[in-house]
């Protein structure tokens, strides 16, 4: 039921439960193809297929008023890639630091990495695993060399304070890009530069894809050529850049995708609504403050008790219920990674290793629930 990239890594099945009755950790909801057929008759119609069609920039409107007067979009081809160019249109000196914190997906580290920057991973302030302006800006006078960029990341998609990191930018320098991935819901202001995954695993997908949001026209331009071998309204190519423009038959299902938003939206906040219910007693499980009450995501992250995520994840396991360490250990354990610098990350430590995503999808029934919730019970009572 994942999208084809996530269920490479899905655990290996427990022996003696049937494959089909387990309850996978994600199942995407996207536009079925009749809800597309407008949209693909407009490609037809139009002939035009890539390279800044209609279909895109009506897409990238509709996406720029979500955040505001003064915003405006460009789609990429993937998030990774939005990120790795929006750092390279910011002009940072190669080899400075960007300051991001372990606790996120690979995908924030690589897009340093492929920018000519080198990740400087930096530990979490707060119970909810967020790098906070005031954190990163305590951290700065032990940093390990010149820090140029700083890439914040709003975990597991919640809300962020652009705000607040725009004052940050301004006061240090340091220039901030927020990585709210997984943010499509919550993420409503683009005062610093901020990106959203449209993958098929996250709220609003299109299979791959992804886009900055931002209020500075300058970047936006310079990020759009980026995208487009360094072309400027014309076939002169200023500097290297690459291909990661977004096809119209992309846009047709991120518009078919937005169409049923509010619908989408309120399926993914029932479900969760259910799933808090039922676990409500439990008092060794937190769920994410706010989540699907104020904001909703396609994944449900848990907090449970010191230690316990790989127990819990394997008792789940053996009772059918496929759970997700989504984030592993941190980025600072890959061996992509482990030559970067790094401060104590005591604090990111402790959530990789009490964090556990547990199935999650916009339409998981009554009876998955109540054996989530049961299953769940046991594998706490047992520890
Ligand atoms: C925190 C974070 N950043 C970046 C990405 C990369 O997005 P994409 O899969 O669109 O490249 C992801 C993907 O899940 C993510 O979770």
């Amino acid at each position: 039921m994942l999208a084809a990239s996530a269920a490479t890594s899905d655990p290996v099945s427990a022996p003696g439960v049937d494959k089909a009755t387990r309850i996978p950790v994600a199942a995407p909801t996207m536009p079925r193809a009749a809800d597309l057929a407008p949209y693909l008759e407009r490609i037809d119609a139009a002939g035009w297929y890539s390279n800044f069609g209609p279909l895109v920039l009506e897409f990238e409107a509709r996406l720029a008023a979500r955040f505001g007067r003064g915003a405006t979009v460009v789609t990429v081809a993937n998030g990774t890639l939005a990120l790795t160019l929006a750092l390279e249109a910011l002009g940072l000196p190669r080899g400075s630091l960007c300051a991001l914190p372990s606790w996120t997906f690979v995908a924030t580290a690589h897009a340093v990495r492929m920018a000519g920057l080198v990740p400087w991973f930096v530990d979490v302030q707060t119970k909810e695993g967020e790098l906070t302006p005031a954190g990163l800006l305590a951290a700065l006078p032990e940093a390990p060399g010149p820090v140029a960029a700083a890439m914040p990341v709003a975990v597991m998609g919640r809300p962020m304070s652009p705000a607040a990191w725009r004052a940050f930018q301004d006061a240090t320098g340091v220039k901030v890009i927020i990585d709210a991935a997984a943010g499509f819901d919550a993420a409503a202001s683009a005062e610093v530069p901020v990106m959203v995954s449209l993958h098929a695993t996250k709220t609003l997908g299109v299979g791959e894809g992804g886009f900055i949001a931002s209020e500075d026209p300058e970047l936006i331009s310079r990020l759009r050529a980026m995208t487009n071998f360094a072309f400027m309204g014309d076939r002169v190519s200023r500097h290297v850049a690459t291909n990661a423009k977004l096809s119209e038959y992309s846009a047709a299902v991120g518009l078919a995708a937005l169409d049923q938003w509010p619908a989408t939206r309120n399926r993914y906040a029932a479900a969760a609504r259910r799933l808090r219910l039922a676990l409500a007693d439990v008092k060794a499980v937190t769920f994410q403050e706010g989540w699907g009450t104020n904001w909703i995501s396609s994944t449900c992250v848990v907090r449970l008790p010191a230690g316990a995520a790989d127990p819990v994840a394997a008792s789940l396991s053996a009772s059918g219920v496929d759970t997700r360490r989504w984030w592993g250990s941190g980025c600072h354990v890959a061996p992509a990674f482990r030559d970067c610098p790094a401060s104590a990350l005591p604090v990111t430590e402790a959530l990789a290793a009490s964090s556990l995503g547990l199935p999650f999808f916009s339409d998981l029934g009554g009876a998955q629930i109540q054996k989530i919730a049961s299953s769940l019970r046991s594998a706490l009572a047992a520890l």
